[in-house]
């Protein structure tokens, strides 16, 4: 089997997942959006994806991310950009405005640094529901004021929210990052429209189907493990 051959079958066995589980839930298995995170993969990897019918693609360093879509910005069929890495204020430049959506913004500072480059752009917020301290996110106390700053802004969005759960604790995590979108939801903002929810990776999507995700995130699955970082 050639890498691109495998790259289509374990698409194919995602998307049956994704299907099998919104049906389990009642829903639409349109309602879930597959993102393929490409990090650390090459372009040609990404190629192959967009061979098999796939179209949006999750990176998490900016840099990465600037090189590859470069190499590909002149296929007959680029892909859809997702940026959903944490990004310090100083790469903003390399991703606000280029992306469809960026996943993970955590923080007024990085909010004001996408909104100061003067491009349209798509966030979701990343909420840090389980206050670990090794994780990022804003804790749920501070999501209101976060979304009221949205609201004050010219051209950032924010279209849901965000969640990388612990390890082995997910579904309580997914559904305490529903509760939160509902809650805040009920909130009428300029500029904040919560309908999404990113949270499923290859091990729970599953489980974040079941409690109401409309954009899982899928790496391993689809590309295999990714390569150590150099020690
Ligand atoms: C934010 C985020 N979402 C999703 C993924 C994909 O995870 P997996 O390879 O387990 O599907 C990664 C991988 O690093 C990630 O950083």
């Amino acid at each position: 089997m050639t890498r691109a051959e495998e790259i289509a079958r374990n698409l194919a066995e995602v998307r049956a997942r994704i299907a099998a589980a919104a049906r389990a839930a009642g829903r639409s298995p349109d309602a879930v959006r597959l993102l393929a995170v490409s990090k650390k993969m090459p372009a040609d990897d990404v190629r192959a994806a967009i061979a098999a019918g796939q179209r949006a693609f999750g990176e998490n360093y900016a840099q990465e991310l600037r090189d590859k879509a470069a190499l590909l910005a002149a296929d007959p069929t680029p892909p859809e950009w997702h940026f959903i890495g944490p990004l310090q204020t100083n790469k903003v430049k390399y991703v606000a405005g280029k992306v469809a959506l960026m996943h993970a913004v955590d923080s007024p500072a990085l909010l004001d640094a996408i909104e100061a480059r003067g491009a349209p752009q798509p966030c979701l917020v990343q909420v840090n529901v389980a206050g670990e301290a090794s994780k990022r996110g804003v804790a749920p106390v501070d999501l209101p004021a976060l979304l009221d700053r949205f609201a004050a802004a010219a051209h950032v969005r924010c279209e849901g929210l965000m969640l990388i759960p612990p390890r082995g604790d997910a579904r309580a995590h997914f559904a305490a990052l529903r509760a939160l979108r509902d809650r805040e939801a009920a909130v009428a903002r300029p500029n904040v429209d919560l309908r999404e929810l990113s949270m499923g990776m290859t091990e729970d999507l599953e489980v974040a189907i079941a409690e109401g995700a409309t954009i899982v995130r899928v790496g391993t699955a689809i590309f295999g493990a990714r390569p150590a970082p150099p020690q």
